[in-house]
């Protein structure tokens, strides 16, 4: 079924792929090459952040090396399909993100001290942002012809010490990515109804 609009600007089969037809992966198959790895991040950057603030960072894990430390973190049940998974991403999001303010917003840099003298709110805006950057990138592994299987079941402490032990970020979303095998997901889930959830006031 297509729910898109018929006068969505892209082709409304395309939006329903990204949407209504995609789903969660939890088994893979093929490759993602160095050159598709980038094209997700060259799409997910054009999602809307506040103060254009693009605090996600994306660690592609790659080496065996890399793969092992990181499937060592995770929860038992997210071990094997990360394990063998073609690319793997660990997003994360920079600490120090307002300290970058007059290169993703040269010439308005009001907020900025709002943000230093306040390092809980730096903080949850940083995290928060990079939350809405991490959905946008999940729609960009799709848009691309892939399948993703985010995942928080993970000890992120244990994540950033191995993969930033300098500090400056904090990991909260591990990313399988690569495409579908044949048990890549069961029946489809419940979602709740326009009823259920959304109320015009
Ligand atoms: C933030 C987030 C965390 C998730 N964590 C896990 C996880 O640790 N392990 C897992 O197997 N699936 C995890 N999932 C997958 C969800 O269970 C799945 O996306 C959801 O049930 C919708 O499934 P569907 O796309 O097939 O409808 C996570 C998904 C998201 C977005």
């Amino acid at each position: 079924m297509t729910i898109a609009h018929e006068e969505a600007v892209i082709d409304p089969a395309a939006v329903d792929a990204i949407f209504a037809q995609a789903r969660t992966a939890n088994s893979f198959t093929g490759e993602v090459t160095d050159e598709q790895a980038q094209a997700i991040y060259e799409l997910t950057k054009f999602g809307p952040t506040a103060f254009n603030s693009q605090p996600l960072r994306v660690t592609y894990v790659r080496s065996d090396e890399a793969r092992a430390k990181l499937v060592g973190a995770l929860m038992a049940g997210n071990r094997a399909k990360t394990a063998s998974a073609p690319l793997v991403a660990i997003l994360s999001y920079d600490t120090n993100w307002a300290g970058q303010w007059d290169t993703f917003l040269p010439g308005y840099n009001a907020p900025k001290a709002m943000y230093d003298a306040n390092p809980e709110l730096a903080a949850a805006t940083g995290n928060n942002n990079a939350h809405l950057q991490a959905g946008y990138f999940i729609l960009a592994v799709r848009s691309l012809g892939f399948s993703a299987g985010p995942m928080t079941g993970a000890d992120f402490g244990a994540i950033d010490e191995a993969f930033f032990p300098a500090g400056g970020q904090k990991s909260f979303l591990v990313v399988n990515i690569g495409q579908p095998a044949a048990d890549a997901w069961g029946e489809a889930k419940p979602k709740f109804s326009y009823e259920d959830v959304v109320r015009t006031v």
